[in-house]
């Protein structure tokens, strides 16, 4: 699967206040931006700790867009999703996929949360396994929903992945980001505000993931920035 992190920071790379407030670090036209992005994307994912202090929907929502809503998709090792968050509540209407490393949640399944278990790694879903479990979820939706199309062998579908901070860190440091959309704010949050990229052990400079800018362009107030990996 194409893996695109996306980003929107303040000027020193923060997603968040210590507090964790983060709405809105960007401005309006990055935030459409952001949509139009999701709707070029099968499936949206964030960590579970975004899922909780942010209660995102994970849709599009764009004026007079009527085309297919992406797959909302959670990390969440113990599926601590709340059954009372919008993701959970919308889950009969728009796909929702929880990737674990325990054994499906009644409480999630009943709500129509599709639960994927992984192997584990470090306590987390094995990001590798997870984008494999994925991606045969997101083909065996193409069958369902067009029966008559052609043959899903190629089928490669791309994800968005949204954060937070700790999750970007896992997907950079699993070297499985093959590009970023960077939105930037003219504003600075300071050191105790929450970084995009959460810790990844990196010893030598020769190690890091490295990208190559392919456009900028201000959206509003805000700096948009593309890099593919290199
Ligand atoms: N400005 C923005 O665009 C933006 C975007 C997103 C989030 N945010 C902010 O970022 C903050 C949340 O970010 P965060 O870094 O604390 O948390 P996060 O990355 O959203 O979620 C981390 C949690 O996801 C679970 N997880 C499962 N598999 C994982 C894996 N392979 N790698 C990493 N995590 C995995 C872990 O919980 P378990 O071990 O329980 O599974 C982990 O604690 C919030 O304040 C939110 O508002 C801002």
């Amino acid at each position: 699967m194409r893996v695109t992190l996306k980003l929107a920071t303040s000027l020193d790379g923060r997603i968040a206040t210590a507090s964790g407030e983060s709405r809105w670090i960007t401005g309006p036209a990055a935030r459409e931006e952001v949509h139009r992005l999701r709707a070029m994307h099968q499936a949206v994912l964030v960590g579970v700790e975004t899922a909780i202090a942010d209660d995102p929907e994970l849709t599009v929502r764009l004026p007079g867009y009527v085309g297919m809503q992406p797959t909302r998709v959670v990390l969440d090792s113990r599926q601590r999703l709340p059954g009372g968050s919008k993701l959970v509540h919308e889950a009969s209407r728009l796909n929702t996929v929880v990737i674990t490393t325990s054994n499906p949640n009644k409480r999630l399944t009943d709500a129509g949360v599709t639960v994927l278990p992984v192997s584990s790694n470090d306590g987390r879903p094995d990001l590798a396994e997870a984008l494999a479990a994925l991606r045969s979820h997101l083909t065996g939706r193409l069958v369902q929903l067009l029966p008559q199309a052609a043959p899903t062998d190629g089928y490669q579908p791309a994800v968005l992945v949204e954060g937070g901070g700790q999750v970007a860190a896992s997907f950079l440091g699993a070297g499985l980001v093959d590009a970023i959309e960077w939105f930037r704010a003219p504003i600075i949050l300071g050191d105790e505000g929450r970084p995009a990229v959460g810790e990844f052990v990196l010893n030598r400079l020769a190690d890091a993931p490295r990208f190559k800018r392919v456009a900028v362009q201000e959206v509003g107030e805000d700096l948009w920035e593309r890099y593919e990996r290199l």
